[in-house]
């Protein structure tokens, strides 16, 4: 059943500071919903909460209509879930397809138990993985540059990498924490693109970004956070357009 993401009172708190009071909030299958909110809002700890980062202190993450809850970070991205990271998280000496290759699920090159009893099936499987990294560097505009390290590459494609990354788990949900700081130009629209083919298959998009720009051209609707809370839903232009949220905002 692809419903998307639903979450139900989900709360956390880290000593005195709540980062999540009562979040209700679904992103439903092929729908794309921008979330906003000022510096220490609450949007990463949303997404580490949901991704299984952090573990909540109540609430109930959905997926598709099953608790994820309970599960672990890897076991929820095996199910589809997959998220970007704000600070990219890539591994700068490895290249570009080796950074794809590591976040596969069970990369089976990795268990040397298995590697010695089904060598062959394991080839195979690794080919196919690079097969998909390419692909997903293909879809991405990246693929000129499978080859090349992290270190060499610049910050803007290093970001299309970390959502590339994550398009390697197929996810039914996906979790994009600002995907735009620091990218502009020809990267900026792939961007646009690729995510809008993403929702248009019925993946359930769910996009941090303090790029109101981008927000208002790429999301169906927007989420404004504060203090760990949900304060309003709606179309992006009226949450911006809102005196009481811009306030909150900027802080004026
Ligand atoms: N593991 C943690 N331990 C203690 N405090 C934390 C932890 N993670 C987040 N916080 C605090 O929770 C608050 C919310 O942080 P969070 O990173 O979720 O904000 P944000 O909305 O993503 O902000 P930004 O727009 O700057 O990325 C901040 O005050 C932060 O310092
Ligand atoms: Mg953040």
């Amino acid at each position: 059943m692809q419903t998307g993401l639903k979450v139900t009172n989900l709360c956390k708190r880290f000593g005195g500071i709540v980062v999540a009071d009562a979040i209700d909030l679904d992103v439903p299958a092929g729908r794309i919903v921008g979330l906003i909110g000022p510096n220490g809002a609450g949007k990463t700890s949303f997404f580490n909460l949901v991704s299984g980062v952090v573990a909540p202190d109540a609430g109930q993450v959905m997926l598709d209509g099953e608790d994820v809850t309970g599960l672990k970070m890897a076991e929820r991205a095996r199910r589809g879930l997959a998220r970007t990271w704000q600070n990219l998280r890539l591994f700068p000496s490895l290249s570009v397809l080796d950074n794809l290759l590591i976040g596969t699920r069970d990369y089976p090159g990795e268990r040397l138990s298995r590697l010695a009893l089904q060598s062959g099936r394991i080839a195979r499987d690794e080919t196919q993985d690079r097969l998909k990294a390419l692909d997903v560097l293909e879809r991405i505009g990246l693929a000129g540059i499978a080859h090349t390290d992290i270190v060499n590459v610049p910050y803007g494609q290093q970001k299309l990498i970390g959502v590339a990354r994550a398009l390697m788990n197929d996810p039914r949900c996906l979790l994009l924490d600002e995907p735009m700081a620091g990218v502009e130009g020809q990267a900026y629209r792939t961007l646009q693109s690729v995510v809008r083919g993403l929702a248009a298959s019925g993946v359930a998009v769910c996009v941090v970004e303090h790029n109101v720009a981008f927000i208002r051209d790429l999301c169906n609707e927007g989420v404004f956070m504060f203090a760990g809370k949900v304060l309003a839903r709606g179309d992006v232009e009226s949450l911006v357009a809102d005196p009481r949220l811009t306030e909150l905002y900027f802080g004026t």
